[in-house]
């Protein structure tokens, strides 16, 4: 049975008051953003598609901005749009990992 959507990332929106470093510090929300705008661009949104989804802490802040992508289980991090485009065509749409923004396994909180 195919899944009802190919792919799903989620990304950690999470903005935290009480001075810890947090995504939401580290230009999450633009990442997310411009992910969503980019998937509705190509008409990847909806069932079949891409979903983009807001996500709070990943327990993963160490990296972040983080985003991880199902079904593959890739973990990313992400600095600009342009990362962002890359992660888009590449493995969104693509399917293929992108090496260069994978999160390394010891990343934490
Ligand atoms: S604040 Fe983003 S992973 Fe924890």
């Amino acid at each position: 049975m195919a899944s009802y959507y190919q792919r799903h990332i989620f990304f950690c929106l999470n903005q935290r008051v009480n001075g810890e470093s947090s995504c939401g510090d580290h230009g999450a929300k633009a990442g997310f953003d411009h992910c969503k705008a980019r998937i509705s661009a190509a008409g990847m949104n909806g069932p079949g598609g891409v979903r983009v989804n807001k996500a709070g802490c990943l327990d993963r802040c160490a990296g972040g901005p983080v985003a991880v992508v199902y079904p593959e289980g890739t973990w990313y991090t992400f600095v600009d749009q342009a990362d962002i485009d890359e992660i888009v065509d590449q493995h969104l749409v693509g399917g293929q990992v992108v090496e260069r923004l994978v999160l390394p396994d010891d990343v934490g909180r």
